[in-house]
């Protein structure tokens, strides 16, 4: 105990921390394996650490890794702290609504769970847990192409709709598949990825996946393919199509009513083209920085997409968030939601549903504190009033 106290007061005037928010993950990493019961976790990082403690090497280093160094990731979470926030004081905000709707989507939450593929890989109730989880918390949620279970079972299990995240495949039939599958199901919009056209260099899982001593060839057999592509011939079909374009969005319109989101925006540029190809509402990510190794915060480049698109399709931003404030600076920038990924990763990893409960808990708390003690009782009253971006000041 001594030991331990001392440790994290060097810990809490050591150089090494220069931001509160890597002492914060510092600390909860010496807690988290203490963490017994969902319940206990106080904020996200706790819920890390206790993932990191149960879940297998090489699949925790599948969900922890970026790309490279990991400079885009981190880049996502520290940007955060370029921006400050100016609460305003007597306001009345004993009512307050922190719910929201996007294309039709409600989530009781600023928050959408985003689409992370094989959640099994974390715990075996995988986007099931998860969809449950959605479901008890009224939380939106948005299934990956590569998910551990299929769609059918997930809405289900979710009770409601859900948003079904595509990779394009380089076959359109294939594409066309999921797509009327995903429609079928009760999916109420398409969220088309774009950020990976190339593969990428995941560097921490390869590292990780060394310290992994299990026989893994019951699970990775190559003759095993993931529930959305079950019943389709994938002979020669890869995931993503590194000949893709911005015509492929009349292409889905054509297949679908569904709304068309495109996921993984970083510029201004891009931004007005979605609209012009008609896109329905954009996803400002770079894949939890696991794409393309910008070293950009997508925090960073959310405010020239909210510029860009000026209030014609709705803007969600995912990435580095892991506090309540962190939400609460992005609405204040423009975005209409934002996205969850790792956090709720780990929340099913360390304790199935009840862990996903806990993060959405834990954010929701966070956010409606940092809300009502910045003085606004809805989202559309939090706006650019409300923040500082300090390399501006
Ligand atoms: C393990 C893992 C798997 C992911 N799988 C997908 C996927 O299948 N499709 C997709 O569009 N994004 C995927 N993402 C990206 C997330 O949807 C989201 O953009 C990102 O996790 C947000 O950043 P955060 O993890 O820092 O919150 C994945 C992310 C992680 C960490």
């Amino acid at each position: 105990m001594t030991n331990r106290r001392a440790f994290l007061s060097f810990m809490a005037t050591s150089p090494l921390f220069t931001s509160g928010a890597a002492l914060a993950q510092a600390l909860a990493e010496t807690a988290g394996s203490t963490i017994k019961d969902a319940s206990e976790a106080l904020n996200v990082f706790e819920m890390e650490a206790a993932a990191r403690a149960i879940v297998p090497p090489a699949h925790f280093g599948y969900l922890a890794s970026g790309v490279d160094n990991n400079a885009t990731l981190q880049a996502n979470h520290t940007a955060y702290e370029r921006y400050q926030i100016r609460p305003r004081r007597l306001v009345d905000v004993s009512d307050f609504d922190m719910s929201t709707e996007v294309l039709g989507l409600r989530s009781a939450n600023p928050f959408f769970l985003c689409p992370i593929g094989s959640c099994g890989a974390f715990h075996f109730t995988g986007e099931v847990g998860v969809a449950n989880a959605a479901r008890e918390k009224d939380t939106a949620m948005i299934l990956s192409t590569q998910a551990s279970q299929s769609v059918e079972a997930v809405i289900d299990a979710r009770n409601g709709p859900i948003w079904f995240q595509l990779y394009s495949t380089n076959r359109w039939s294939v594409t066309q598949q999921l797509v009327r599958r995903a429609e079928r199901a009760g999916c109420t919009a398409i969220a088309l990825t774009v950020d990976l056209p190339a593969g990428r260099n995941t560097e921490t899982a390869a590292l990780m996946a060394r310290q992994d001593t299990r026989n893994c060839d019951a699970c990775h057999s190559p003759s095993r393919v993931k529930p959305s592509f079950e019943g389709i011939d994938m002979n020669g079909v890869g995931l993503v199509d590194a000949a893709l374009t911005w015509n492929v969005v009349e292409r889905l319109k054509n297949e679908t009513s569904l709304p068309i989101v495109i996921k993984g925006i970083e510029t201004r540029e891009d931004a007005a083209l979605a609209v012009e190809a008609g896109a329905d509402g954009v996803v400002v990510s770079n894949h939890g920085g696991r794409a393309t190794p910008t070293g950009r915060g997508t925090i960073e480049a959310l405010p020239e997409v909210v510029e860009a698109i000026n209030g014609r399709i709705p803007v969600v931003v995912d990435g580095g968030i892991r506090r309540g404030s962190d939400i609460f600076k992005a609405i204040a920038l423009g975005a209409t939601a934002v996205g969850i990924g790792r956090p709720y990763a780990w929340g099913l990893g360390a304790f199935g549903q009840a862990g996903v409960e806990r993060v959405i808990d834990i954010l929701r708390r966070e956010f409606a504190i940092t809300m009502r003690g910045s003085g606004a009782r809805t989202l559309a009253e939090i706006g650019l009033n409300h923040i500082i971006d300090t390399e501006k000041r």
